[in-house]
This record gives C-alpha cells, structure tokens and sequence, in this order.
C-alpha cells in the first residue's frame, strides 16, 4: 500500500474495540442513545488516529462526558465500560476508572481543597475520573464553600491535560442541569452529554431474566407474568431505583425461594427445584398487599 493509503478494516481489527462494543450490547440491555453515542466516539478516535498515521492534522479531541439519569439507569457500570472502550482505542494509557464524590474532592478547612483535589487528579492520570452526584460539587447557598476551589482545578486540567485524563461528572439529571447552569464553563468542556433513559417494564424483565441466569436461577413461566406485575407495579412507587430496584427483589425473591424450599426439608430435592425461582417467591412481596 502507497504511503498515503490506509486500510480501515485493518485498523479496525488491530484494535479490540469490535469485541468490546459487541460485549456492551450484550451485557446491557437497552441504552440505546448511550449506545449509539459510544459508537460515535470510537468511530471519532479510529479516524483521528488514521489520519494522524497519514500526517493529517488530528487535533486530540476532548472527550470528557457527563452522564445524567435516574437512579439505578447503568451510569456507574456505563463510566467502567467507557474507561476500557477509551483504553482499547489507545485514547487513555491505563484505563482504570476512579470513582470520587465531594469528599474526596473538597476540604472541610482553608487550604485542604486544592492539595485533595491534586491527589485525587493525579490517582486518576492516565484512566478515566468518574465524579459521582458531581452537583454537590458547586453549594451556592454557601457563600465560604471550598467545592468552587475544587471545580477551578478541574477545570484546568481538563482543559490542559485533556490527552491524560478523562472526566465523566454524574448525577441525577435536574440536579445535574441546575449545576452546569452555574457553571457554564464546565458545561463547555464536556463534548458529551448523554441521558441515560429510564427502563421500559419489558427492558427491566430481561434485564432480571440476565441478573437470574448470572447466579444461575431461572424463572418458571408464572414466576415471570408475576415478575411483570411487580416490576409495573414497582416502577409506580416512590423511590424507584430502575435495574437496582430490580436487583433488590430478585434478592428477595431468592430469599423466599430457599425459605420455601427450606420449609419443605424431608422431601428428595432436585436441581430444578434449586435453580427455580417459582410465582410464589415473587407474588409473596407486599407490593400485592
Ligand atoms: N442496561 C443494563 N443491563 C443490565 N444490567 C444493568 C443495566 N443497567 C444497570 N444494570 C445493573 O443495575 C445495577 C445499577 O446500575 P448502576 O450502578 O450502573 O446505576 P447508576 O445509574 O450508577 O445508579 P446511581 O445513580 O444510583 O449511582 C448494577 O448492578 C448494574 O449491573
Ligand atoms: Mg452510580
């Protein structure tokens, strides 16, 4: 091939990304626009790389996200794919994924902000720094606030280092706006903003159906139409978590499955009886008092 040639496919190839974008479809259902926008980076940084092996001009783009959503809508497990899909693509050195919140930014007293803020950076160099419930970051109401100090050296670094380190903030999506609101310069260097949606009743089912088969339960036919029903009376009550949610009764539900099989001791017990989780452990919860 001539010199100003380049085979995509192959380079395409030479990478994993292919298998760690085919396992996040697989391994998480749904998220279709988070989906769909991860795709679009990982083309973005396969061109970007391509033309710089041809000599083109390839300006690194900045690649720090927020991730707002509900409770429980897969944006902690999304920032740990995200830091391997980043790794992959050779955007990052490391690709490990620190997670913080306040606390470990922000200082109680004068002077402890910046020097927190700093270990913090320099930990997560080379990886991606996952900034949980960021907007409790910015407290305008507190006039004497340090989380300011932290959000001034964020800033710098995403900016100067943006080839080192990515930024993904996360939080709850009017908390989120509300923040970036007062903040308009974060805002601006974050080239993605995706919303996690909440999951539909039929995405929560199959989503239970993978979280059962991981341990090796299943559901009988009845246990699931039962499932459904909690699951659409569960989305209605207050506090609804969506997948976490989800995982909390499938806890139960076991609980009640080996009480149930515990209560019934004398009789000769097959595996079946063990891997199933049958109507009665789900329709028992008080959500059908
Ligand atoms: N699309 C999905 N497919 C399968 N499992 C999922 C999916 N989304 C979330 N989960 C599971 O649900 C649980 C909660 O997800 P996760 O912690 O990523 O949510 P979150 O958005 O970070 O929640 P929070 O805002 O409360 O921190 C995890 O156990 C995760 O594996
Ligand atoms: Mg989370």
């Amino acid at each position: 091939m001539q010199a100003n040639q380049i085979n995509l496919q192959e380079e395409y190839s030479k990478t994993e990304i292919a298998k760690v974008l085919n396992i996040l479809d697989e391994e998480l259902v749904g998220l279709t626009p988070v989906k769909t926008r991860i795709r679009e980076i990982a083309a973005l940084l396969l061109v970007d790389k391509v033309r710089e092996d041809l000599g083109i001009a390839a300006g690194s783009p900045g690649l720090h996200m927020s991730f707002t959503g509900s409770p429980g809508t897969g944006k902690t497990t999304v920032g740990l794919k995200m830091a391997d899909i980043l790794y992959q693509l050779g955007y990052i050195s490391q690709g490990h994924l620190l997670t913080v919140t306040r606390d470990d930014l922000v200082g109680q007293y004068i002077g402890h902000t910046a020097p927190k803020t700093k270990e913090v950076l320099k930990k997560a160099m080379g990886g991606v720094l996952f900034i949980d419930e960021a907007y409790y970051l910015y407290k305008p109401d507190n006039e004497r606030d340090y989380g300011s100090e932290a959000i001034e050296i964020l800033l710098q670094v995403m900016e100067n280092q943006r080839d080192q380190l990515v930024v993904i903030l996360a939080g709850y999506k009017e908390p989120m706006d509300k923040f970036y609101e007062s903040n308009p310069g974060l805002s601006s260097r974050i080239a993605n903003h995706i919303d996690f949606p909440d999951y539909t009743v039929p995405e929560l089912l199959q989503i239970s159906k993978m979280m059962l088969a991981e341990e090796q339960y299943q559901l009988t036919p009845q246990a699931e139409m039962a499932l459904e029903q909690y699951i659409t009376r569960r989305k209605e009550q207050p506090l609804f978590a969506n997948a976490r949610s989800i995982k909390n009764a499938l806890d139960r539900a076991r609980m009640r499955q080996a009480n149930r099989i515990f209560d019934s001791r004398g009789q000769i017990l097959t595996k079946r009886e063990l891997v199933n989780i049958e109507a009665d452990d789900i329709l028992q919860s008080t959500i059908f008092n």
